[in-house]
């Protein structure tokens, strides 16, 4: 059984995985304005996952006798700047999500919930990559710099990204 105070942080995760997604969904859409469409496959299995990330907390929440709140999703932003600026944005945003995982984790040590640490470690080790794959096409995009040809290059290479379903993931 959940405590009270976990099941509402839980719940505020399972909001802040679907705000993620959300947020991926709005890049996505910005990327296909601009022409952009590997950066916006990138993207769309970005957002995938991040719906595999409510879920997997949803349905946790669910085996431990708890209830699911499902919050309102706030609106993310319609545009921005350039290329580089969404992915430094998307980067900024998994640190963000990083530092909530954190937390959660403090929060279920402090409660002494076990099973609950024991559950958000595969989102500790899901975060070091979800932060470096984001940081990864940041650094990629700054040594495209303003060239043309090696952001088409680059493009082609974040339009071979696929998204793997939960099935075949490692749980
Ligand atoms: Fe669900 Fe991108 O962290």
């Amino acid at each position: 059984m959940l405590s009270k105070k976990i099941q509402e942080a839980l719940n505020d995760q399972i909001n802040a995985e679907l705000y993620s997604s959300y947020l991926y969904l709005a890049m996505q859409a910005y990327f296909e304005s601009q022409a952009v469409p590997g950066c916006a496959n990138w993207m769309h299995c970005q957002a995938q996952e991040e719906i595999v990330h409510a879920m997997k907390i949803y349905d946790f929440v669910h085996e431990r006798n708890g209830k699911v709140v499902l919050k309102p999703i706030a609106q993310p932003p319609l545009t921005w700047p350039s290329v580089l600026a969404v992915f430094k944005a998307a980067y900024e945003h998994e640190q963000k999500v990083t530092v909530r995982i954190n937390k959660l984790v403090d929060l279920a040590l402090k409660e002494s919930d076990h099973a609950t640490n024991n559950f958000l470690q595969w989102f500790v080790s899901e975060q070091v990559e979800e932060e470096a794959s984001a940081c990864g096409v940041v650094d990629k995009l700054k040594l495209v710099g303003k060239s043309g040809e090696a952001l088409f290059q680059l493009d082609k290479e974040l339009g071979q990204r696929v998204f793997t379903p939960p099935a075949a993931q490692q749980q």
